[in-house]
């Protein structure tokens, strides 16, 4: 049984990624803010510490002791309206707690640290694109979230000098309890959902249970190293995603939702719908890992079939 220290575990990718770790038999140790509500919302047998101010305090050692992985997934939910103190807040949690986490790793004995640090990180890195296809190697973008990732990126690898560092360039996960499609859902089901700001630009999703294996797969796998893209190898474009959604729910889905609507309710955040990536996991394709779940149409089928 090995231990896996997971930060942000209370959240979406987190509790799936604690129930994969679970399954296989690990003991999850979950770091939060808060562990009365982390132990009431987490599965049975994942143990909690407390980690109260991640920006501001060194992660305890006492729970990365010996652990054989860190997965650090926390940050200050992305979709909310952009003021300046909420900009802040997305990028201290994650810029600052992991420079908190990777010193921490660094404070223990050579043979008392992790060997790998399996770091959050997003597609938002390559920046609003058109129809290019964005490998691992491609230019990073220069939009508040692409600095933001940069700079959480650049954190996570100061641990190369401790232990393998793999930072998960994470795509837009199809989830029913939380994230983009969990907000979309209300409308596509009232009929009034449709292909956004003109539906041409990628949207690059991933099924959360290949989320969570593709994060177990880069424990074991030594050749998980830099980035890596975690999104299914066929994305597609805001139209196609809308359409496929449409035909899931058995509902229409063809009012379009147009730019100056969501700029007027969402602000400069709206960006996160608006624009795209066409990212392809060519490193994880490298390594072998096989997504369970590589088409829209029956990743959502899946993904909403569930109670
Ligand atoms: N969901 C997606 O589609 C997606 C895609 C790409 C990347 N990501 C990134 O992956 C990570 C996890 O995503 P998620 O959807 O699982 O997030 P989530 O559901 O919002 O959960 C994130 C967790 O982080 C902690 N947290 C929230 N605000 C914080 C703050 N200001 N300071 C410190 N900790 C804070 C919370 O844990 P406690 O309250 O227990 O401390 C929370 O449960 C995030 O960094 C996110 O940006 C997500």
């Amino acid at each position: 049984m090995a231990k896996i220290v997971v930060t942000g575990a209370t959240g979406t990718i987190g509790n799936a990624v604690c129930k994969h770790l679970l399954e296989r038999g690990d003991q999850p140790v979950a770091l939060s803010r808060d562990p009365a509500t982390a132990t009431s919302r987490l599965p049975q047998g994942v143990r909690v510490q407390a980690w109260p101010e991640p920006q501001a305090q060194t992660a305890p050692l006492d729970a990365l002791d010996g652990a054989q992985a860190v997965i650090h997934l926390l940050g200050e939910p992305i979709s909310q309206r952009w003021t300046e103190p909420v900009k802040q807040r997305i990028r201290d949690s994650r810029v600052l707690s992991t420079r908190m986490l990777t010193e921490a790793i660094g404070q223990l004995p050579g043979d008392r640290r992790p060997t790998v640090l399996i770091s959050q990180s997003a597609t938002g890195y390559y920046g609003p694109r058109g129809g290019e296809e964005l490998d691992e190697q491609a230019n990073p973008g220069d939009d508040f979230l692409a600095r933001v990732v940069r700079d959480w990126e650049q954190e996570a690898r100061r641990a190369e000098e401790h232990c393998r560092v793999a930072v998960m360039r994470t795509g837009v996960v199809l989830s029913r309890s939380g994230g983009a499609l969990a907000k979309m859902l209300p409308f596509f089901r009232a009929g009034i959902g449709g292909p956004v700001a003109g539906g041409r630009q990628y949207v690059p999703w991933v099924h959360i249970d290949d989320v969570a294996a593709a994060m177990v797969h880069c424990i074991e796998d030594d050749g998980a190293t830099g980035p890596l893209n975690v999104t299914a190898p066929h994305p597609v474009d805001n139209a196609e995603f809308s359409r496929a959604l449409g035909r899931v729910l058995h509902r229409p889905a063809l009012l379009p939702v147009p730019t100056l609507a969501l700029k007027l309710l969402y602000g400069e955040m709206s960006v996160i719908v608006t624009t795209g990536q066409r990212a392809v996991p060519r490193r994880l394709t490298e390594l072998g890992f096989r997504f369970a779940n590589p088409e829209i149409g029956a990743a959502l089928a899946q993904v909403l079939s569930r109670s």
